[in-house]
């Protein structure tokens, strides 16, 4: 989605602009722009394509001054072109001001400025925001941007320049992630911290409906409606050399192979496996609040939204407590029926994902307790949330997620853990699943071993057109999860089933041109899995087969089988999904597509 990056300060801000346009790059986006401000006005340079399109054209021309402001666009209204691409002017060229969200009504705003013969030069709905804030403006910026704000409907998230002082920047949000670095004698104001870490890791992370005025070795923070803040000042707790490659050819790639790491980091100190349970303190509950639950509901979106419907599975199966898992789009549309006693848990990577937080917005609206479990730290779920769990997967730059989803499944096995140690598993039992949960990342790392096979396999496929993904019980998240990665990323159509439900109507497809990519586990459905193989050989379909280390039976069915270790049931999603991963990856590097940023999409898709 859309970036924002601007400084003020002592340096010279380009060089700190285009580089936080370069760490954003990995949000998806199709233009950006730059616009500089120093005492011969403002000076704008913005085109189409990525940021080195923009480096290149900016580099013939003066980009001095130690003021700026820049973007990278997601295109929402209007064509990716040069003329909607941002920093947008009000028609006076009074103000500079780039925008992440959207002005819902721009429309009936655009007619009453165009009636004062304002002239729009773009098809955007930001331009309206920059007219409105021009209009305003007579010397104090902070009351313009203000004053603008308070007739628009929507969201937003801007960072604003005046051009007749380069000493004064403004930023405002709503519904769009806005942070503030704090340097030394300097200011770096950013919709990411990537873009901001390489200069500082003390923050500030603006809440909704909050102000700032920057000014170089001073700032102040006031609500829109003119009431001072103070803010608290966070510590960025990772390290920017995660935001390099590492060696491998993407970072989607790396990130496959950082989750021996990353699954460790998120049960480090959690996991206790002498007492068969999980210390989750971030939930903010008592024990007694945690007893007195009997429903919960999981809010989310595309893969952690199947991380959460492979929660569903293990809470109902090991604690016993009914669980519902919705798409966050739908939900904070409906009515959803709610009492004291649900818990409602938001999962998001991002932590911004505009649906997940209007749908935790509508469940402690209607008075649920809503806990977040997110990996961006600071970011608007984690912070509106009654409490929740951290995943410190680190930050995930390939926009397909991988590492964000097998901590998701581990925080979910340790609050399975904790809900079912309180209900209704043994101490013997509890430490089963401890001590399985605690095998994992060894596991993984022995899956990661196979990457050569699972590429040649990968050759052997990537010319198909369409797959299919099938998994039953605790695997059928695994194969949504499987088929989402390769649609994303190579544009391959890829459909996830629950295996027997192939014979209601997508038994249709098979045939000597569809892989079928198939879960078949040794576990409790092992044996109507094959079955389901049976039926997919007797119509021609190539089996691409997920079993387990030591199962010969399988090879008489399968044309391939990936092996992976064998785990307890409950967990056996946290390693299926690495040779889905790896084999989505390949396929899609042998077809040559831009893996880290595929076509259209964006890594946190903070619009509806
Ligand atoms: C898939 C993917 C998306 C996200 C979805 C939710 O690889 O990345 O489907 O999972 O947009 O994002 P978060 O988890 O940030 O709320």
């Amino acid at each position: 989605m859309c970036g924002i990056v601007g400084y003020i300060g002592s340096r010279e801000a380009y060089p700190v602009l285009i580089e936080g346009l370069s760490a954003l790059e990995y949000r998806g986006y199709d233009s950006a722009g730059i616009a500089m401000v120093g005492t011969d006005g403002c000076r704008i340079n913005k085109d189409k394509g990525k940021v080195d399109n923009l480096r290149k054209i900016t580099s013939s021309c003066c980009m001095s001054g130690s003021t700026g402001i820049a973007h990278t666009r997601w295109a929402t209204h209007g064509v990716p072109s040069l003329i909607n691409a941002h920093p947008h002017t009000d028609s006076a060229g009074k103000i500079a001001m780039v925008h992440n969200g959207i002005i819902e009504n721009y429309t009936s705003l655009k007619q009453k400025l165009a009636k004062e013969s304002l002239e729009f030069t773009s098809d955007t709905d930001s331009e309206v925001l920059a007219q409105l804030i021009g209009k305003y403006y007579n010397g104090d910026l902070a009351s313009a941007v203000r004053k603008a704000l308070s007739e628009i409907e929507g969201t937003f998230g801007i960072a604003v320049v005046a051009a007749d002082n380069p000493q004064v920047m403004v930023g405002a949000r709503r519904g769009s992630p806005l942070v503030v670095g704090i340097g030394d004698d300097e200011f770096i104001l950013a919709s990411d911290s990537c873009a901001i870490v390489r200069h500082t890791k003390k923050v500030i992370y603006l809440k909704d409906n909050n102000i700032i005025e920057l000014k170089p070795g001073d700032f102040s923070i006031s609500t829109l409606d003119n009431r001072k803040i103070s803010p608290r000042i966070h510590s960025i707790d990772w390290d920017p050399s995660v935001l390099a490659k590492g060696g491998f050819d993407h970072f989607m790639l790396k990130e496959i192979f950082e989750q021996p790491e990353t699954v460790l980091n998120a049960m480090r100190g959690r996991l206790i496996q002498e007492t068969g349970s999980a210390r989750l303190d971030g939930l903010n509950l008592v024990l007694q609040e945690l007893r007195q639950i009997d429903r919960i509901i999981f809010v989310a979106c595309g893969t952690s939204w199947h991380a959460a419907l492979a929660g569903e599975y293990m809470i109902e199966d090991i604690a016993g407590i009914p669980v519902e898992v919705e798409y966050a789009s739908e939900f904070r549309y409906r009515n959803p029926i709610i009492d004291s006693n649900t818990l409602v848990f938001a999962i998001s990577q991002s932590g911004e994902t505009a649906d997940t937080l209007a749908a935790m917005r509508e469940a402690a609206h209607k008075g649920a307790t809503v806990l977040g479990i997110c990996n961006t730290v600071g970011s608007t779920i984690a912070r509106e949330s009654h409490g929740g769990v951290y995943l410190h997967a680190g930050p995930e730059i390939g926009v397909a997620s991988t590492k964000a989803f097998t901590s998701q499944l581990t925080v979910l096995s340790m609050l399975t853990l904790l809900l079912g140690r309180m209900r209704r598993i043994s101490h013997a039992e509890g430490t089963t699943i401890a001590n399985a949960l605690d095998q994992i990342p060894k596991q993984i790392k022995k899956i990661l071993r196979q990457n050569k096979n699972i590429q040649e396999i990968a050759q052997i496929y990537h010319h198909h057109s369409n797959f299919i993904y099938l998994g039953r019980s605790y695997n059928f998240p695994t194969a949504l999860e499987g088929a989402l990665k390769l649609k994303e990323i190579s544009y391959i159509h890829a459909e996830g089933y629950p295996a027997a439900e192939m014979k209601h109507g997508p038994i249709a497809l098979i045939d000597t041109d569809m892989p079928c990519v198939v879960l078949a586990l040794k576990d409790s459905v092992y044996d109507k899995i094959i079955s389901n193989i049976q039926e997919i050989n007797a119509r021609g379909g190539k089996v691409i087969a997920i079993a387990n280390e030591g199962d010969k039976e399988i090879e008489n069915f399968a044309h391939h089988v990936i092996y992976i270790p064998k785990t307890i049931p409950m967990l056996s999603p946290l390693l299926s999904v690495i040779p889905l991963q790896l084999l989505a990856y390949h396929i899609a590097a042998f077809r040559g597509c831009e893996i880290d940023q595929p076509r259209n999409l964006a890594k946190s898709v903070t619009v509806e």
